[in-house]
């Protein structure tokens, strides 16, 4: 396996080590790092969580994980074996029993003196968000965050439930932590087309000049789930889709969207042009709240032929629940770049596809040029970038449909990963575990910016969490609550529904459909049948 030979040697000691997170993420991710020779010649895992398992139950259930979610997919046992060798502690221990972290200390110190080297600790909360406090005290209190240039801490979202809880983590950690040991995790950050909103708008010269409110007339942001809530309901019953998505995922790829250009690549400056779009969003005033948020519960439904229950069936879920699994808001960013631009955020789960996705709508040409028969539709230009699944780029734009008469269509310029660079890119968890051993801080939130996000979204929580609301109000397999439509429409637009299998292909069958001579009056605002929700 090629070591990359200078990396400096680097243990990591996953709290909540026999939880999901470990079995789903974590180690899959591990091993593929290991697999791909991404990790440092001296490498080590270290378990700790509250369940009884002897190593071989430990291995078994890590292995499993492997074997379901690695990129690599089944495991063969030479490569298991050589990757288990590295996992070597599995402690069973209440996250607030001091001995665990002297037996970790122990532990940790024996490796620096088998390697004769000082190891980077990374410790990392896989744990409920409830413990995370407790488990910084007592890493602390063990003297286990001291060394500041080795020891790191890795907190998963979500990062407090509302503004006041995440200051009072902020406050805990730094107890114990310095701001530049933190890592608080945000998974969407280290997705491949997450990544490339960077590179695609900083790297090319040609979209930069068309990236503002001069060009766009409106942003939308879809994170769409087939799935349910399915084994996470008490966790998801605390959450609900504004903290456990908008809150961060969605806030996050809407910052790389409307950041400044920035100088370097330097972590704290790109930190920084984000956390200059978080300050910028418009408070949203209580009363107004129902022009901007919308909430959605999915009731039961058929999605391809198969019936889901109603998320108040759900196990471990309360069956008068009042925890939204859709939420849809429109915001804007007050700076001179996107004055006046909505950005129309939405996530729920159980809607009919699976799929993220950026649309930049464009605004329509200033004059029309080409009389409304040879148009039929007039569409303006739309960039849509995927980020999952079909992983891609896809430029909307009119042309010229082959024949003898001047007629238009639109059409698709599209770019995808799968083809373009024919490999499977790395899972988020890669990227950011890599980051953390490298203390690369780019992709992760600063303490700032999970507060500032947390206000973002603070006055939607408080108003929803007045009114009780009428749910269940969209069935699964739908694109959610009417209220959505209702939502864009009012400004005169509507959802751009991604169409997952027919992505990229062009659509002159579709503007075929439309009734000649219509007026290009208007195209900017006017919807498809396509883009119409159900
Ligand atoms: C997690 C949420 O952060 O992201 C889940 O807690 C959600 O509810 C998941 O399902 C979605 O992640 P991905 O990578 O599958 O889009």
């Amino acid at each position: 396996m090629p070591h990359p030979p200078d990396w400096p040697a680097s243990v990591i000691a996953i709290f909540g080590a026999s939880g999901d997170l470990t079995w789903r993420k974590l180690v899959p991710a591990l091993y593929s790092l290991y697999l791909g020779g991404w990790l440092p010649e001296r490498f080590a895992i270290m378990g700790v969580d509250r369940k009884e398992l002897d190593r071989e139950a430990f291995l078994a259930r890590l292995r499993n994980g492997v074997d379901r979610f690695s990129r690599w997919g089944k495991s063969r046992d030479k490569d298991w074996e050589a990757f288990a060798r590295r996992i070597i502690l599995y402690r069973a221990a209440d996250f607030g029993d001091p001995q665990a972290y002297r037996a970790l200390g122990r532990a940790l110190d024996g490796l620096d003196r088998e390697w004769q080297v000082q190891a980077n600790r990374i410790y990392y909360l896989a744990v409920p968000p409830l413990v995370f406090g407790l488990v910084a005290d007592k890493l602390g209190e063990a003297g286990l965050s001291q060394d500041c240039e080795r020891s790191r801490i890795v907190v998963e979202k979500p990062f407090g439930r509302d503004l006041e809880s995440a200051r009072a983590l902020n406050r805990k950690l730094a107890e114990h932590f310095r701001e530049y040991q933190i890592y608080r995790i945000d998974h969407y950050l280290g997705k491949e087309t997450v990544q490339n909103l960077l590179v695609f708008r900083f790297a090319n010269a040609i979209f930069e000049p068309l990236w503002n409110r001069r060009y766009i007339d409106h942003v939308q942001i879809t994170v769409a789930e087939r799935g349910g809530v399915e084994h996470r309901g008490g966790y998801y019953e605390n959450a609900g889709a504004l903290r456990d998505m908008i809150q961060n995922h969605l806030l996050q790829v809407m910052c790389l969207i409307g950041m400044e250009p920035p100088v370097s690549l330097e972590d704290e400056e790109i930190r920084n042009k984000k956390m200059d779009v978080l300050r910028a969003v418009r408070p949203v005033r209580p009363e107004e709240i129902h022009h901007y948020a919308v909430r959605g519960q999915y009731g039961a439904g058929w999605i391809e032929g198969q019936y889901y229950p109603a998320y108040r069936d759900e196990p471990r879920v309360d069956p008068d629940s009042s925890t939204e699994t859709f939420a849809a808001v429109k915001l804007f960013i007050d700076n001179w770049r996107w004055q006046g631009v909505p950005f129309y955020l939405r996530t729920g789960k159980r809607l009919p596809v699976r799929v993220s996705e950026v649309a930049i709508q464009f605004n329509p040409v200033p004059h029309f040029s080409f009389p409304a028969r040879m148009v039929g539709d007039w569409q303006p230009n739309r960039l849509g970038i995927r980020i999952q699944p079909d992983e891609g780029i896809i430029m909307r734009f009119q042309a010229k449909r082959p024949g003898l008469d001047m007629r238009l269509g639109m059409v698709n310029m599209r770019f995808t990963y799968r083809e373009a660079f024919r490999n499977i890119p790395p899972e988020a968890y890669e990227t950011l575990l890599l980051d953390v051993m490298q203390g690369d801080k780019t992709l992760f939130m600063r303490a700032d910016h999970a507060e500032v996000a947390w206000q973002v979204v603070m006055p939607i929580m408080e108003a929803w969490a007045a009114v009780i609301p009428d749910f269940p109000n969209y069935p699964a397999g739908s694109w959610g609550p009417e209220a959505a439509e209702a939502l864009i429409a009012v400004d005169g637009r509507s959802w751009i529904q991604p169409a997952v299998e027919t992505a990229g292909q062009n659509e002159e069958e579709e503007t075929e459909r439309v009734p000649r001579g219509a007026s290009p009056a208007g195209a900017g605002k006017r919807s498809r049948v396509k883009e119409t929700a159900s």
